[in-house]
């Protein structure tokens, strides 16, 4: 019987395996290294991973975190969503709200990787590169495009908009910016994709044909509501938003996996949160794409095995934008209060979120999905003024008590949340560096919640800019690892 490439490599000497190494750029372990090394080696890489994602419905304070963490990563790397996702950074006197563009590029050293499993749409994203370039951000050195990621242009919105306000259609609530119809034309496999708006003929072919049909079924479904798209027009402006796009695009899936090989590390940044989850969340209230964990693996390229560290951002309440259920939402005048406090309107569109109590099934189901290591609670000091803090510790449905999240809507809806109720700390957390300075009320609203939903607790932050935040000893330690 014939051996296998892998198995003839496996017995190469050395200096052979050296140079196959080199001349293929990217370390294939699979061809040219013995079993321990490899799993030695798929060890390191493991150890230089980590996801940050959202354990809710979007909008956990990712962007501070994934920007207080950073400072360890080689790369950063968005890995699904599009220019919906609205991660807010402050650094000193300046306010940064990143759309599509991952947080990583906001830190000298990071670079900042746009994955295949995005959906990338070039006028917004050669904006948002303008505007960090006028704030001083090195994006051009830093900054890459996948060339398998998925490209909104606009009929995607114009689909949007017609659906989102059809008679007899579910309205969703969605940031308006085509996400889930480029998404749509992705699955359906006739999306157009980085590489080949990169290619003017080829862009030109398809975004006739695209026209075409969109124009042809916005006017059955929609009529008058919508305008027809020109397709000469839409032509010339992406092509020349394509120039401008092209010096970014690269095979990051190559670029990710070869900074692992040389020893780097890599963040995958989540975007929208696991309750937005197209498989996971409360669908159809959803975001069109895999926010949780398993999608930092199909969205960019970077193999399972890779994968060590899953960290889930958490707010130290809930808030949701958009239609759909929300078990714990408030609906009395103390939902208001938690809004002005938290300043909780959307990044994006401006929307005000609504808002309820932490949810601990809900959050045990979220850290289950994504496997998560630890978690890290957001915006504590919101609560800081309540004289009793209320967490749900299970669902009632039908007169029944449980803690599975039921699948549907209607199951959702009928939902009676079952409460306990922890003493409010009534003194301010905002600003305090360190776990053991926070009033002891508020140690224990923590503690409760972590021992309640399974991940332990690796920082809390206290305030909204870098340096508002408690760093746990244990966390700490795991991430010296990723920097070592
Ligand atoms: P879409 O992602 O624009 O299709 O919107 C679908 C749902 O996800 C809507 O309820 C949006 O409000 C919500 N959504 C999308 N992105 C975010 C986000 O970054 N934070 C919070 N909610 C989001």
């Amino acid at each position: 019987m014939a051996l296998s490439g892998g198995l003839r490599l496996r017995f190469a000497a050395p200096d052979v395996r050296a140079a196959y190494k080199k001349a293929a750029g990217v370390r294939h372990l699979t061809q040219t290294t013995d079993s321990n090394d490899r799993l030695q080696e798929r060890d390191d890489m493991r150890a230089k991973t980590a996801v940050v994602l959202g354990a809710q419905w979007g909008d956990e304070g990712k962007g501070k975190i994934v920007d207080v963490l950073s400072e360890r990563f080689t790369a950063v790397t968005r890995y699904a969503g599009g220019h919906n996702a609205g991660h807010t950074v402050i650094i000193g006197e300046q306010k940064f709200v990143l759309q599509l563009i991952p947080c990583g590029v906001l830190r000298p050293g990071c670079r900042g990787v746009i994955g295949n499993g995005v959906v990338l749409d070039p006028i917004a994203f050669l904006k948002e590169a303008a505007k960090l370039r006028e704030l001083g951000v090195a994006v051009d050195e830093r900054l890459f495009v996948s060339n398998r990621a998925q490209v909104i242009l606009p009929y995607h919105r114009m689909m949007e908009l017609g659906a989102e306000s059809a008679p007899g259609r579910k309205t969703i609530g969605t940031t308006r910016r085509g996400i889930g119809p480029a998404y749509e034309d992705k699955m359906a496999r006739c999306g157009l994709r980085v590489v080949d708006l990169l290619r003017p003929e080829l862009l030109k072919a398809h975004i006739e044909a695209a026209c075409a049909e969109k124009n042809a079924i916005a006017w059955a479904l929609y009529g008058n509501e919508t305008t027809a798209l020109d397709s000469e027009q839409m032509y010339e402006e992406y092509a020349a938003a394509a120039e401008q796009v092209r010096p970014y695009v690269t095979d990051t899936g190559r670029l990710l996996n070869k900074i692992l090989a040389e020893g780097g590390s890599v963040m995958f940044e989540g975007a929208q949160g696991t309750m937005l989850d197209i498989d996971h969340g409360t669908y159809p209230f959803v975001t069109s794409s895999s926010a949780t964990a398993g999608g930092a693996v199909t969205g960019s390229g970077v193999g399972p095995t890779k994968i060590g560290t899953v960290i889930s951002v958490t707010k130290a309440y809930a808030t949701r934008v958009g239609e759909g259920p929300f078990p714990t939402e408030i609906r009395e005048a103390v939902g208001d209060d938690l809004r002005a406090r938290g300043m909780e309107y959307g990044a994006v569109t401006g929307r005000p979120r609504r808002c309820g109590w932490l949810d601990i099934p809900l959050l045990r189901y979220s850290n289950q999905v994504n496997g998560a290591d630890w978690q890290v609670i957001t915006k504590l000091d919101v609560l800081d003024e309540l004289e009793e803090v209320p967490i749900c510790v299970g669902y009632e449905i039908r007169g029944k008590v449980t803690d599975e999240i039921p699948a549907d809507v209607l199951g959702l809806e009928e939902i009676k949340p079952v409460y306990t109720t922890l003493k409010g700390w009534r003194s301010s957390t905002e600003g305090i560096k360190e776990f053991d300075k926070l009033p002891a009320e508020a140690r224990e609203y923590l503690r409760f919640q972590e021992r309640e939903s399974g991940a332990r607790i690796g920082m809390v932050s206290t305030g909204p800019d870098r340096d508002q935040t408690i760093l746990l000893p244990e966390f700490a330690a795991a991430l010296d690892q990723i920097h070592a």
